[in-house]
């Protein structure tokens, strides 16, 4: 397979594409469509997973050539991995117990929306600090050769 990527500040757009999924999960939600929901959030976080697990796998390892960055340090990124996926299981538990035909119904999905709207604005930061300085950062320690491999590895991974 010939990867899309040519740099690793392109991988930007698979950020772009995890954030249109999620917001789809939430149309569902709108929709009071809990079982699309649910099944578009499981598919949203599988997704989110093999993306975190490929950069913690494969590219952190690099970027620690380019020594130390402030705002982004390894560990700083794979906390708020943990923290992303947290959330997730919460909204998971917090989903399955949504009740369409209950009297609280509409303040239970507006709690949860809530809480989801405190995950984008952590995922906004994330990716932003991903696009400012990890990507670019990679492109600048990697020869082109190396570069083509890593991608190629990090976009079999992701792909579902
Ligand atoms: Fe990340
Ligand atoms: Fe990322």
């Amino acid at each position: 397979m010939t990867p899309p990527f040519s740099d690793f500040a392109s991988l930007a757009s698979l950020h772009r594409e995890l954030e249109e999924r999620f917001l789809q999960h939430q149309d569902a939600l709108l929709d009071s469509d809990v079982a699309l929901a649910a099944e578009r959030l499981d598919g949203y976080e599988a997704a989110l997973r093999r993306h975190l697990e490929a950069e913690e796998a494969l590219l952190l390892p690099v970027f620690s050539r380019a020594g130390r960055i402030r705002g982004a340090s390894p560990e700083l990124f794979t906390g708020e991995h943990q923290r992303l996926l947290e959330f997730l299981a919460r909204f998971r538990a917090e989903l399955r117990a949504l009740e369409p035909e209950s009297a609280g119904f509409k303040r239970a999905v507006l709690r949860l929306l809530d809480a989801e709207t405190t995950f984008k604005h952590l995922s906004h930061h994330h990716e932003l600090r991903e696009e400012t300085y990890f990507f670019p950062a990679l492109d600048s320690v990697t020869d082109e050769a190396e570069r083509r491999e890593l991608l190629a590895a990090f976009t079999a991974r992701v792909a579902p």
